[in-house]
């Protein structure tokens, strides 16, 4: 994919910056799967990790460079801090993609250079150009970030700028580090950059930003008025802290008001070619998916892809779309790949039918995965009468694409009511094969499930967050559940959707106690990789 001149650069760093969110760890096959449909989505640039910072981060690097980084994908990136072994890593993980790129920073804020690098500006200068040549020894796209831009003196950051473009530096990048800026100062900051860079028609300015006060999308869009034209944004807008600015709001933004952005672009204001690359029909079914594998969940209300952006509840309002959708809506649903077509199959539904479907809804699966996905959707539509996209997605997002089974939920049963002690009892196969059944009594049914399972799985472990939305309307909705627990200060998700929300409230447990359990068996793995046995798992009766 090539960028125009008169468009801007998406560059997503969801697999780095957004997998710094707490909780949000991805595995190598998660991030794989993430980095497939980012280039499905259209993105310019995939930063794909940080390859120096650990041997999982390498080589995650080095299989999407591999594998989604091929002649037509996009741009993968790697990032280092100015240091040449990280630089080194950085190279050599990026070295199978078509077109790789790595990005070095260093802090240039007085804050930062006092008390985290303990460097003078003096320093700064001299490493920042040094480190950029040593990373144009490893490939010819390179990208610079003085990190905590936002706070820096824009004159000694003019200096760094000048210095690391005449060294080669491809793009700069512009963070504001801690989302301090304000849309004016941020956009001011760009523009002083255009004018007192004097080599700045040398590289592409780049603008990277975290949401701390909720302005990072708004300082964007004043960034590329300015003359920013690389975007760097995540996936549902995750990321560090608040996170980061949000590809889907960005995107939509420029597509929705392209009139008003063109000639900032130097185009006609009446140009109807994209402003950017993506594919927005793809921008819904690539936030479901890293909801769902980092587990963390979308609000409702957020812009673009929450349940509730294009639900329209009061009367006025129903009333007004009924007449024309345009009285209340300033974009079609369809746009971001969520279809009107509410209601597709139903319990008579043939195997055709179903695997037409998901074919038109992009969830491509192979023979294996449709039959399982098939049994699935016959076991909901028993429960459900009508099975819309949404349930479509949920049975292959939750039941069929789940690469991590070492515990097996096989059972779940409660007993509770106002007269009864909530009771639970579950089954479950553990790594060596058997299956073990256990119960206990909590103070609520879900209480109870978990309570029951930690007497067959066995590792300790803080519940930290659990919650419930439901996907689709109506009495026979399903629910999704995602819940987050903490082992000795890491945090694990878990994600499942059933139309019972105790069954996925305790798969979504067993989802999360998966991921710690690997955690802790390659941890053992590590220390001794001849004679690792599974770690225990004790049944209680
Ligand atoms: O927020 C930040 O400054 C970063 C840099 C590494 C670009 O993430
Ligand atoms: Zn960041």
């Amino acid at each position: 994919m090539t960028t125009s001149q008169d468009q801007v650069i998406i560059f997503d760093t969801t697999l780095r910056d957004g997998e710094q969110s707490p909780g949000a760890a991805l595995n190598i096959d998660e991030k794989l799967t993430i980095a497939r449909q980012l280039s499905l989505l259209g993105v310019d640039v995939i930063e794909a990790g940080f390859p120096y910072a650990s041997s999982g981060d390498f080589e995650a690097v080095q299989k999407i460079a591999e594998i989604v980084g091929v002649e037509g994908g996009p741009t993968i990136c790697g990032l280092s801090r100015t240091t040449r072994a990280d630089i080194e890593a950085a190279g050599k993980a990026l070295k199978p993609a078509a077109k790789a790129r790595i990005h070095t920073f260093i802090a240039t804020s007085d804050i930062h250079l006092a008390y985290k690098l303990k460097k003078t500006r003096a320093e700064v200068l001299e490493i920042a150009p040094e480190m950029v040549a040593y990373a144009k020894t490893f490939v010819d796209d390179v990208e610079f970030s003085p990190e905590d831009a936002g706070r820096s003196d824009p004159e000694f950051l003019y200096q760094v700028l000048e210095k690391a473009i005449a060294a080669g530096a491809t793009t700069v990048n512009i963070p504001d580090t801690v989302g301090y800026t304000t849309p004016a100062e941020f956009g001011g900051l760009i523009r002083g950059i255009k004018e007192n860079v004097p080599n700045i028609d040398q590289a592409i300015i780049s603008v990277h930003g975290h949401n701390d006060l909720g302005l990072a999308v708004a300082n964007f869009l004043e960034a590329v008025k300015n003359g920013a034209r690389q975007l760097e944004c995540t996936i549902n807008g995750i990321g560090e802290r608040a996170g980061n600015a949000a590809l889907e709001e960005l995107v939509m933004a420029f597509h929705v008001r392209r009139q008003y952005f063109n000639p900032f672009l130097g185009r006609p204001s009446e140009s109807e070619a994209p402003l950017t690359n993506i594919n927005t029909g793809h921008i819904y079914k690539t936030s479901r998916l890293v909801s769902k594998l980092t587990g963390m969940s979308v609000q409702p209300n957020k812009a673009i892809v929450g349940a509730n952006a294009f639900a329209h509840e009061s009367g006025i309002h129903q009333d007004g779309v009924l007449k024309n959708k345009l009285t209340y809506e300033i974009m079609d649903a369809q746009l971001i790949g969520l279809t009107n077509n509410q209601i597709v199959l139903g319990k008579l539904s043939g195997r055709h039918a179903f695997q037409t479907r998901l074919q038109e809804l992009g969830l491509e699966l192979s023979d294996k995965e449709i039959n399982k996905a098939f049994v699935k959707f016959k076991d909901m539509a028993d429960k459900k009468k009508e099975i819309t996209d949404w349930d479509l997605e949920s049975i292959v997002n939750s039941e069929v694409q789940q690469p991590l089974e070492l515990f097996r939920l096989e059972f779940v049963q409660v007993s509770c009511g106002d007269r009864s002690r909530p009771t639970a009892t579950v089954s479950i196969r553990v790594p060596s094969g058997e299956e073990l059944t256990d119960a206990a009594i909590g103070t609520g049914p879900i209480d109870a499930v978990y309570k029951a399972i930690n007497r067959v799985v066995n590792i300790p472990n803080d519940l930290i967050e659990f919650s419930v939305q439901s996907v689709t309307a109506g009495i026979d909705a399903i629910g999704e559940v995602t819940i987050r627990v903490r082992h000795e200060g890491q945090v694990y998700s878990g994600h499942s959707a059933n139309t019972d929300i105790i069954v996925a409230s305790a798969e979504a447990y067993v989802k999360a106690l998966n991921r710690l359990y690997a955690v802790l068996q390659s941890a053992i793995e590590k220390v001794s990789p001849q004679k690792s046995q599974p770690v225990e798992v004790v049944a209680s009766i």
